[in-house]
């Protein structure tokens, strides 16, 4: 029995009031389209389809070379009409169709594999997936009559006050027989409130036609739709417990998980102690051993194993190796590369910058488009001056060199090989290995000064 599946994305979305897309905005750090694909693609169908009209640019390039096949559907006649546009594009395509949206992304891939395989076994026309929820407004509402059997589905908008009431509603996950689809489809009409052609009134006309239909409970966690960013925020505290709880099971301690939040693709080694008002975002990795304290934000980075991160970092596209200490306060800008045990400390900024092991910065400085050896000692202060107003120039410093506290590298400039850097010095040429290099103002020491001052004053 071939499986095709078909997301449908096309609709406005103007509860979101966003110039963004509904479909694009981000979830634990992925468009929440990517969640619905993703999960889609583990049941790898035949077809996999996402029908797109509004604001479509903005969801296709999410899928930039993956393989998704696009159905546009040019004017948004509502969800009937959409799969409707999906079918004609894949004229020949029988068996099962699972009609999936963009906007319910919590959705896991057992409950569709439950629903596919009771749909094919039990050989029905509609299965569908309801849930029972203490607020149900905005949703289809499931109507059932006395012996219980499901009958229709009607919208919030076309439902009397007494159907209102039913908690039992339409999370808009279908598995439908393809051939009777077909044959359904053409009789939905637009005889509603909001004139569109409704996906739902499949189920009727169904019945009416001496098909069958059978409606699946599934967890109401599971099936909410996004449509505006109150259920955003709602189903981005289901996601986030969802991954917490998968890191803190693989050995990841969480002082306080209901603070801590990690991103959907961020992988976590063990024995990792996680304090509150932590941010793992894009497609960090964290080794083992690793401790990671308040208000740190780590972004698209590798750290190593044995790292320490204190508080308040802000790590971008960084690399970290092994016994790294950085913080609190540091600064790291993406291309940044340090070696094992290499120490940044407090109000420390690096950019395009690789740190050799053993080397530290401990105070106050910024290093941008550098090369720094091993066991180099950066004093309190130190700057890179990478940028003449027009272009960046590189900074080299080699293994063992020890830079004074407060010196300015005027780049393109080279320190050699165990070289020292007075303190204070504004360096503008090379310094030779070994040398060392004074470049401040002489200090003059006037005898008695502040005596003969105060003898002027007083005249
Ligand atoms: C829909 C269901 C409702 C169900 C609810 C569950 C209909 C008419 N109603 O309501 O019974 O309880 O989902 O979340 O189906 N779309 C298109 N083309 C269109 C219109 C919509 O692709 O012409 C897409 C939207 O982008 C969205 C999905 O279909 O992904 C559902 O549309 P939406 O407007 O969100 O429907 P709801 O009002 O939530
Ligand atoms: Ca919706």
């Amino acid at each position: 029995m071939s499986l095709h599946i078909c997301i449908l994305a096309a609709g406005q979305s103007t509860r979101m009031k966003s110039r963004l897309s509904k479909m694009v905005h981000p979830l634990c750090g992925k468009p929440l389209i990517w969640h619905v694909h993703a999960t889609a693609a583990e049941l790898q169908p035949k077809t996999l389809g996402i029908v797109v009209g509004f604001q479509r640019d903005q969801i296709m390039e999410v899928f930039n070379g993956k393989e998704v096949e696009f159905v546009v559907q040019e004017q948004q006649l509502g969800t009937a009409h959409a799969v409707q546009e999906f079918l004609k594009q894949f004229p020949s395509a029988t068996g099962t169709l699972l009609v999936l949206s963009g906007d319910t992304p919590l959705l896991r891939v057992d409950t569709l594999r439950q629903l596919i395989d009771l749909h094919t076994r039990e050989k029905v026309s509609v299965s569908l997936l309801t849930t029972e929820l203490s607020n149900p407004k905005g949703y289809g509402r499931i109507v059932r009559n006395k012996a219980s059997f499901i009958e229709k589905i009607v919208e919030e908008a076309d439902a009397s006050p007494e159907k209102k009431l039913i908690q039992e509603v339409n999370a808009a996950i279908y598995a439908f027989n393809i051939q009777k689809l077909r044959e359904i489809l053409p009789l939905v009409h637009t005889n509603n409130k909001q004139k569109e052609y409704y996906l739902p009134d499949v189920i009727e006309l169904t019945l009416k036609k001496k098909g069958t239909v059978l409606p699946r409970l599934a967890p109401a966690e599971e099936v909410i739709g996004i449509n505006n960013r109150l259920e955003l925020a709602d189903a981005a505290r289901i996601l986030r417990k969802r991954i917490n709880e998968r890191w803190m099971l693989n050995g990841v301690t969480m002082i306080d998980p209901e603070r801590t939040y990690i991103d959907t693709e961020v992988r976590i080694g063990s024995d990792v102690v996680i304090y509150p008002n932590v941010c793992l975002e894009g497609s960090t990795m964290i080794g083992s051993d690793c401790t990671i304290y308040s208000n740190c934000r780590i972004t698209d980075s590798y750290i190593d194993s044995q790292c320490v991160i204190y508080e308040s970092c802000s790590v971008e596209a960084a690399h970290l190796g092994s016994g790294v200490k950085i913080g609190p306060f540091a600064r790291l800008r993406p291309e940044t590369v340090l070696g094992k045990g290499v120490r940044i400390g407090n109000f420390v900024e690096l950019k395009k910058t690789s740190v050799g092991e053993g080397t530290k910065a401990n105070h106050l400085a910024y290093l941008g488009d550098a090369t720094i050896g091993k066991d180099v000692n950066i004093g309190a202060g130190t700057i890179t001056c990478n940028y003449d107003g027009e272009k960046k120039h590189p900074t080299i410093i080699e293994d063992g060199v020890f830079i004074g506290s407060d010196s300015q590298l005027i780049a393109p400039v080279k320190v050699g090989k165990n070289a020292y850097v007075g303190a204070g010095s504004s360096i503008t040429d090379d310094v030779p290995s070994g040398a060392l290099a004074v470049a401040r103002g002489r200090q003059v020491n006037k005898e008695g000064w502040v005596e003969k001052k105060k003898s002027k004053k007083g005249k």
